[in-house]
């Protein structure tokens, strides 16, 4: 059942989601003016309710739905390409995690709902302004307690600890790889996430050169496929290319 404290969506009759968090007040939706989110307490995940006339069905908020309805400022990396890092990197339940930057936080999303509720991950971010929109992204979600944004250069910052796993989401990440070597356990996995051909030479020949194993580039391709009355086939609103995925394992020669 659902209950104070649960995000949520009301999702309508167009697909469209409206966001809110329960509590047993008047609030302010979206697109739908002030709702009466008390109605929803003790009301089951899934089941429909009527508002001013028109039916809504109420979801408890998943990982994949908050991806793609933050609060953006730079470009974001999406539900496809964040799963297939937490999976490279491994990351379960209790795992520390070192990332940089932070965007608008959909990556850092990701990495926390993996390693909750024992786990943490550690964001190095060098501009404020954009930790701003995270910072509302990730309170909302109900995981900051285990998220730890620092400002910083990541490389040169000093984290103070060491970590399971590191990802980095920036311009030139292989600049940051002598630094990150400081924390990355040996074993411990890396990811980086780059746009262009170009960096993938650059970040590989950065990994290859500290000797680390096990070195992986790769690219998702993900069509949607719409069924309608008429046939089948893929959406015309597919992404293009998003990024190229660089991983490898942190080896140590004796
Ligand atoms: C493309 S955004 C990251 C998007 C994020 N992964 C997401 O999914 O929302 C790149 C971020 O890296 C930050 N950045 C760039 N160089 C950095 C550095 N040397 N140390 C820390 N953060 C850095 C930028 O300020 C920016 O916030």
């Amino acid at each position: 059942m659902l209950g104070e404290g649960d995000l949520v969506y009301l999702l309508d009759d167009r697909r469209k989601r409206h966001w809110l968090t329960i509590r047993n007040d008047m609030v302010n939706v979206q697109g739908l003016g002030v709702v009466d989110a008390g109605r929803l307490i003790g009301t089951e995940d899934g089941s429909s309710i009527k508002i001013a006339g028109r039916e809504f069905f109420v979801f408890k908020g998943g990982i994949i739905e908050q991806m793609s309805s933050l609060d953006r400022g730079p470009q974001i990396i999406t539900a496809k390409d964040a799963a297939t890092i937490v999976f490279h990197l491994d990351l379960g339940a209790g795992d520390a995690v070192l990332e940089a930057g932070v965007g608008s936080g959909a990556l850092t999303l990701a990495l926390l709902h993996a390693v909750a509720p024992s786990g943490k991950v550690i964001t190095v971010e060098l501009r404020e302004e954009f930790a701003q929109k995270a910072r509302k992204n990730i309170e909302r979600s109900g995981l900051a307690s285990i998220w730890d944004l620092r400002f910083g250069d990541v490389k040169e910052v000093d984290i103070g600890s060491t970590v399971d796993a590191v990802v980095l989401d920036m311009p030139d990440p292989w600049l940051a790889l002598d630094n990150i070597g400081r924390f990355l356990r040996p074993g411990g996995r890396f990811a980086g996430y780059v746009p262009n051909a170009n960096q993938v030479a650059d970040l590989m020949n950065g990994l290859r050169d500290r000797g680390y194993q096990e070195l992986v580039a790769l690219e998702n391709i993900q069509r949607t496929i719409e069924v309608h009355a008429g046939g089948v086939r893929p959406s015309f609103e597919n992404l293009g290319h998003t990024g190229y995925m660089v991983f490898g394992r942190r080896g140590i020669r004796r």
